[in-house]
């Protein structure tokens, strides 16, 4: 494989100018067994490989942020050692060595010497910055290496004063996309895309949900997104209505909508996208009255989804949207305004809009800054789901009765406005009906 390794050590160097002093230990994630001696597929911690661009378990990020100018500041990869014997096994590793020149570490270690080397490590370093709380195992091993230290005292080797979380760091910079993160996004959107214009192709009444998230991971790995970001959620009927559904294991029936969630993890990046659509090609005269409304709120929403806005303006422009129409379709009483301050709309909407989208499918970032929802900026990304999902009852009309509705898109943030990665997956009733007829 080739790495660009200078990517990932930019964003190392970035780190470390944030930190200005210290020590940061990144660890990656551990594998964890599925059931017997069998485990699920791996999948490597988010940080860590936003910092190292290295896939394997069993390893550790260390970056030593030096306070003196003319000592160079270190970028070390504790990783497995070569194993010839358990490579037959289990498939190839690297090695510390082939790793430091491929990935650009000034040092790379079996993992295996990290804690001696850790305690060095930390010694007079004012600060340890690492996950704190993220995994108890990592929380009671920094504390212990850091008591080591500690007993050094009399031979004038001082422990770290100062613990921080590194994310509250690493989760602004994971904010905003750099331009290999959106090339990557992009790639990863343009193939969810593919998916869902197959799952609309595939489907016909009386086949099972799970044949159709057979179809969307058919299609997401022959694009070599070999992972979903997240359980694809097939909902037929009132399923649909469910927001987690995952079950997927009920046939679909004629004259229902079907919902699917769906979208591929590509080198780490997620993509997520939510498409409605009849089961049987035609939108009926009452879906298609709810479809128009859910999907006239999220252009509502995308229309101001752009720099100068607040996060929280595409949530407000489409809940205008649905409240006036929640009214229409009698599903809701009184002006917009009423619906909006007595929250009666969260009756048929009851989730958010949308949420940061990067490296996990509900991205980190924080949404306000102190009191106040943040501003979007040019290489944020995010989702814009609105939707609608009626549940039968007396006081609802008979012809919405589980009609369950969600659409939608990633869209990233750009200086003019925005770019919505995930625009080819058809969405418009015409484009759909169209696409399920040929
Ligand atoms: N697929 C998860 C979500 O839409 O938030
Ligand atoms: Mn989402
Ligand atoms: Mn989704």
């Amino acid at each position: 494989m080739t790495i660009d390794s200078t990517i990932y050590a930019m964003r190392r160097k970035r780190l470390l100018e944030t930190m200005q002093r210290g020590i940061a230990i990144v660890p990656t994630a551990p594998e964890v067994a599925r059931n017997g001696d069998t485990r699920y597929g791996y999948r490597f911690d988010s940080n860590f490989y936003y910092l190292s661009g290295f896939a394997e378990p069993e390893a550790v990020l260390v970056l030593v942020a030096s306070q003196d100018k003319n000592s160079e500041t270190q970028s070390i990869l504790f990783c497995r050692e070569k194993n010839l014997e358990r490579e037959v096994w289990d498939g190839y590793r690297t090695g510390p060595d082939a790793a430091k020149d491929e990935y650009g570490f000034d040092a790379a270690y079996p993992i295996a010497q990290l804690d001696e080397k850790l305690a060095e490590l930390m010694g007079n370093q004012p600060a340890l910055f690492y996950p704190v709380g993220h995994d108890t195992a990592w929380d009671q091993r920094i504390l212990r290496l850091r008591g080591e230290v500690q007993a050094k005292a009399r031979s004038g080797i001082r422990a770290p004063n100062e613990i921080h979380d590194v994310r509250t760091l690493l989760n602004e910079m994971r904010l905003f996309k750099d331009e290999h993160e959106l090339m990557m996004m992009r790639h990863a959107a343009e193939i969810s895309t593919h998916a869902h214009r197959r799952a609309m192709r595939f489907t016909r009444p009386g086949q099972f949900e799970y044949q159709l998230e057979a179809e969307l991971l058919h299609e997401f790995c022959r694009h070599g997104a070999r992972f979903p970001a997240y359980p694809s959620i097939v909902a037929g009927g009132a399923h649909a209505c469910v927001l987690h559904y995952v079950g997927n294991n009920a046939r679909l029936k004629d004259g229902d909508l079907l919902l699917i969630d769906a979208g591929c993890e590509l080198d780490g990046y997620a993509s997520d996208i939510t498409r409605t659509f009849p089961v049987n090609g035609r939108f009926s005269a009452a879906q298609k009255d709810v479809y128009e409304l859910v999907l006239a709120a999220q252009s509502a929403a995308i229309a101001v989804a752009r720099p100068g806005k607040t996060w929280n303006a595409p949530h407000d422009a489409a809940l205008s949207v649905l409240a006036q129409g929640f009214i229409d379709l009698k599903l809701c009483q009184g002006s917009v305004d009423a619906v909006l301050e007595s929250e009666s709309y969260k009756r048929f909407y009851m989730h958010r809009t949308g949420h940061w989208l990067g490296m996990d499918v509900h991205d980190v970032g924080n949404y306000k800054t102190g009191d106040n929802w943040r501003a979007l900026q040019t290489s944020m990304v995010f989702t814009v789901e609105p939707g609608c999902y009626i549940r039968p009852a007396d006081d609802v009309p008979q012809a919405l009765w589980n009609i369950g509705i969600r659409i939608e898109d990633d869209v990233a943030i750009t200086e003019l406005g925005n770019e919505v990665l995930t625009a080819a997956a058809p969405k418009t009733v015409a484009e759909i009906e169209e696409l399920m007829r040929t």
